[in-house]
């Protein structure tokens, strides 16, 4: 069994998807960081990225391919980073623009969240992002992401001043926004 979600799986990288992500990444409107890049990235830095991989039984990251189920087309692609076992890790998500509005990106979350929560026990799942991204801030808070850390303009993009933005998403949270699934994990208790 892979990840799957309603209308996508995440699969891993593969060599023929290098093109794509470096489209996603040259292109201002979907390269996602808050710290514009120069869109000069070239298939060979790719080609590196993706056999510099080793293979490893102890990993802090994982990086995906979105793909829709109906037509098996690349759609975008997800990750996390920066893995705390069992505690936190931080998502990105990036969808060409051709699928946006579809759903498609609210369901590869929704198959990530599931895999980090449900899969490796964790206790928070972060993202970063900024307050001129309304697209990324409204499809976190639709899967239950509160802002939680909030820089004032701090973030210079396309020529205006926006602020940093922290959002996380509590464990407690995703399973009570999920009551077709039971944690299996004790609740944490709040002290102060
Ligand atoms: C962020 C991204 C993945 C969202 O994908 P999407 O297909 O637009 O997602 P959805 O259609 O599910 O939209 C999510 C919500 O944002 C809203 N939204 C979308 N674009 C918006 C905009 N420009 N302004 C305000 N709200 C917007 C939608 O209405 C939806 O809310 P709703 O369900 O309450 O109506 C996509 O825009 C993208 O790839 N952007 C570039 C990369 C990026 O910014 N990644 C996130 C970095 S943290």
């Amino acid at each position: 069994m892979g990840l799957e979600g309603n209308l996508v799986v995440l699969r891993e990288e593969q060599e023929q998807d290098l093109l794509f992500l470096r489209r996603l990444r040259n292109d201002l409107e979907t390269q996602a960081w808050s710290k514009t890049l120069p869109p000069d990235y070239t298939e060979v830095m790719y080609r590196k990225r993706y056999e510099e991989r080793e293979f490893s039984y102890d990993r802090n990251d994982g990086r995906f391919i979105i793909e829709e189920k109906k037509t098996q087309e690349r759609c975008g692609t997800t990750s996390y980073v920066w893995l705390e076992p069992r505690w936190s890790a931080s998502i990105g998500i990036m969808v060409a623009k051709k699928f946006w509005g579809t759903g498609i990106a609210f369901d590869a979350q929704e198959v990530l969240l599931k895999f980090l929560f449900e899969e490796l026990g964790l206790r928070v799942v972060r993202l970063y992002t900024h307050s001129g991204n309304q697209a990324a801030v409204k499809l976190a808070q639709k899967a239950g992401f509160k802002i939680s850390g909030w820089q004032r303009k701090s973030i210079f993009k396309n020529g205006s001043l926006y602020d940093n933005l922290l959002m996380d998403l509590l464990r407690e949270e995703y399973y009570d926004r999920h009551p077709e699934i039971q944690d299996q994990l004790p609740r944490l208790v709040e002290n102060g």
